[in-house]
């Protein structure tokens, strides 16, 4: 249903899946196609006051606006200075900017991953994203570490699938990684 000029939470959530049903996994135009999807929605002035809270992975603000047991979407704050060390996390994750500036790189692994504990990243992407644009992570090249720019940083973040149960925290300085559970971001990172 939709409610006067605004979507409601079901019209964006079908119009998500649309994108992904038409896109795939196509990076580029699946990342259009989403930005359309929620565009009307992310327009809503009640925007803030949807969705019910969710433990975040990195963050304590973060709410679920919508989840079916594969695709979420949901509404997170960022606090400045929090830099989200690289990660990566088995599946495409969308982060659409909603108020303030987020950074965003994107890392490349260059070795085989034949030594536990060694990884060597190559950043093939380091961009500041501002409101109305999104940033976008896929398998292969889903390694990515993100920092909000200023105090009210949110975003919108369309995930396409559920987390591996464990995920890699990148140190690309050192060329290291650890293994953590999802949910648990490792203190070392
Ligand atoms: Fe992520």
């Amino acid at each position: 249903m939709t409610t006067s000029e605004h979507p409601s939470i079901r019209d964006m959530a079908q119009a998500v899946i649309s994108a992904i049903g038409r896109e795939g996994d196509n990076l580029e135009p699946l990342r259009s196609g989403l930005l359309e999807a929620v565009k009307p929605f992310i327009a809503r002035p009640d925007l803030f006051s949807l969705g019910v809270k969710r433990p975040g992975n990195h963050i304590d603000n973060s709410k679920y606006v919508y989840y079916d047991g594969e695709l979420s979407i949901t509404i997170d704050q960022l606090p400045q200075g929090l830099v989200v060390p690289p990660h990566d996390h088995g599946v495409w994750e969308a982060l659409c900017l909603l108020k303030g500036r987020l950074r965003h790189v994107v890392y490349d692994r260059l070795d085989d991953g034949s030594v536990d504990g060694h990884a060597e990243l190559k950043t093939i992407e380091d961009k500041i994203y501002t409101p109305g644009e999104m940033a976008m992570v896929m398998p292969p090249a889903e390694i990515h570490s993100f920092e909000a720019l200023e105090p009210e940083t949110f975003i919108c973040t369309i995930v396409g699938g559920n987390y591996k149960p464990t995920r890699h925290y990148y140190n690309a300085d050192k060329n290291t990684y650890v293994v953590a559970q999802a949910g648990k971001q490792p203190k070392a990172a």
